[in-house]
C-alpha cells in the first residue's frame, strides 16, 4: 500500500488508507474487475448498478436467479446482485454501488445493494431523497449522495433528518469537469465560479454546519477532472476528504469495458471531448463522435423503448437510446454509440493497471506534500 501521509479517508467506521473513491461509471464501464482492484489498493472500488441486466453478462449464479424471482425483481437486479457477490470474492477491500436515481427501479436497486452487505451506495443524477428507506436494521450500508452544489447538501440533509432520521455519511461534490451526465446548466459549466475549486469550499462549509447540527463526522469527497496526484493534494487542502476519480480509471487493464473503448481514450484530442444533451435531461460530457453526430441530426430515432429504464427520458423525442448507445460502446462498437469521459481525458497517452495508477498517483501526491508540508 502506498503512503498518503495519514490522509487516508474515514468513512464512519470504514477507514481506507488511500483517498481515491473510483467514480461509478455506466453502463458496465465500472464492474467487479476494475472495482475489486481499487479495493485492493485502498480506495472505494464502485460498481455501476444502471443497465447490468440489459447486457450479455452471463448469469451463471442459479441461487441469484432463483432469489430474484421470488423476490419479483428484474434481471437488473439480480445482475447486481451477482456482481456485488463476485466482486467480494475478488477482494477483503471497500465496496460501494452507484446507482442512478434517475433510473426506474432505484429503490428497489438500493434495497438489493443494501441486502447484499455493500460497504457504500453512492447515488446520484438527481436528488436521493428518499434514499435511507433502503437500509435495513443492522445494516452497516453508508449512504452518500452525489452534489453539485453546497445547496444540493443542504437539502438531501434536512430532508434525510426530518424524515428517515439518517445523516448522509459523506456527500460526493461532482464538479464540472467530470465525464458523464453533469448537474450544471451549459452556463454553469463554463463559468468560473462553479469550478471544483470554488465549489469545494461551499459545500464543506455547509457540511460543517450539518455536523455541528448532528455530531456526525461527514467526509467531503471532490470529482470531477481531478487528474495528478497534485490535484488530489490540492483539493484535500481545500477541505476534502477524499477525491472521486473516474476518467484515468478506464485507462486501466481491470476497467471492464472492452480495449476499443480504452483506446479511445488513448487517441483522443482535448479537441475530441464535447458537451451533449443526453435524452435523461441532462448535459453530459462526451468523446463526440459519428454517432453523436447523426443522433444531432436526427438520424438516430429510436424506433421503439423497450427498457423504459430513465424516468426522466423523454422517451418519444429522444434522438436516440442511451442505453443502447452506452452497451455498445462497453463492447467497443463506437459506430453505435459513444463514450463518457472527464474534460482531463485528453491527457490519457496509455493504458496502464490499477496498481501502477496509484503508485504514480502517491508519488506526485507525496512531491507535492514534501514542497508544501515538510518546509512548514
Ligand atoms: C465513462 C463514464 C461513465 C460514468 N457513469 C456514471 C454513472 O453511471 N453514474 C454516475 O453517478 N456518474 C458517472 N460518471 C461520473 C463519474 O462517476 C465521476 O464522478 C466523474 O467522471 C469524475 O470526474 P473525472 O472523470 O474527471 O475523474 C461517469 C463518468 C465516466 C467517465
Amino acid at each position: 500500500m502506498f503512503d498518503w501521509h495519514g490522509k487516508g479517508l474515514k468513512l464512519g467506521d470504514l477507514k481506507l488508507p488511500t483517498p481515491i473513491v473510483q467514480g461509478g461509471m455506466g453502463i458496465g464501464v465500472s464492474g467487479k474487475r476494475l472495482a475489486a482492484a481499487v479495493a485492493d489498493q485502498g480506495g472505494i472500488g464502485v460498481i455501476s448498478a444502471v443497465g447490468l441486466g440489459f447486457m450479455g453478462t452471463p448469469l451463471t449464479d442459479t441461487d441469484v436467479i432463483a432469489q430474484a424471482e421470488k423476490n419479483g425483481e428484474t434481471r437488473n437486479i439480480s445482475v447486481l446482485r451477482q456482481e456485488i457477490r463476485k466482486a467480494k470474492q475478488m477482494t477483503t477491500g471497500v465496496l460501494g454501488v452507484n446507482i442512478m436515481v434517475a433510473i426506474s427501479e432505484f429503490a428497489q436497486t438500493a434495497k438489493a445493494a443494501v441486502e447484499e452487505g455493500i460497504d457504500v451506495i453512492f447515488a446520484g443524477a438527481g436528488l436521493p431523497l428518499d434514499l435511507p428507506e433502503c437500509l435495513k436494521e443492522g445494516g452497516r450500508t453508508k449512504l452518500v449522495p452525489i452534489i453539485s452544489s453546497a445547496k444540493g447538501a443542504k437539502l438531501i440533509a434536512k430532508r434525510w433528518i426530518s424524515r428517515h432520521n439518517y445523516v448522509p455519511d459523506a456527500f460526493v461534490v461532482e464538479g464540472p469537469m467530470a465525464g458523464g451526465h453533469l448537474g450544471f446548466s451549459k452556463e454553469q459549466i463554463e463559468d468560473p465560479a462553479y469550478r471544483l475549486e470554488a465549489l469545494v469550499p461551499q459545500v464543506v462549509e455547509e457540511v460543517g454546519k450539518i455536523e455541528e447540527q448532528t455530531g456526525k463526522t461527514i467526509p467531503v469527497i471532490a470529482g470531477g477532472g481531478v487528474y495528478t496526484g497534485a490535484d488530489i493534494y490540492r483539493i484535500l487542502s481545500l477541505g476534502a476528504s477524499g477525491v472521486q476519480m473516474a476518467t484515468r480509471f478506464v485507462a486501466t487493464e481491470e476497467c471492464d469495458a472492452d480495449i476499443a473503448f480504452k483506446q479511445a481514450y488513448v487517441n483522443c484530442t482535448k479537441e475530441d471531448i464535447g458537451i451533449i444533451e443526453s435524452p435523461v435531461g441532462l448535459p453530459g460530457r462526451a468523446l463526440m463522435n459519428g454517432f453523436l453526430s447523426e443522433a444531432k441530426q436526427g438520424l438516430r430515432h429510436p424506433k421503439v423503448c423497450p427498457r423504459h429504464c430513465i424516468i426522466t427520458c423523454g422517451e418519444e423525442n429522444a434522438p436516440y437510446c442511451i442505453s443502447s448507445a452506452l452497451i455498445s460502446a462497453y463492447y467497443g462498437k463506437l459506430d453505435n454509440g459513444f463514450a463518457f469521459i472527464g474534460a482531463n481525458g485528453y491527457r490519457i497517452k496509455e493504458i496502464t493497471t490499477v496498481e501502477k495508477l496509484f503508485s504514480e498517483l502517491a508519488a506526485e501526491f507525496d512531491e507535492e506534500f514534501a514542497q508544501n508540508e515538510r518546509v512548514r
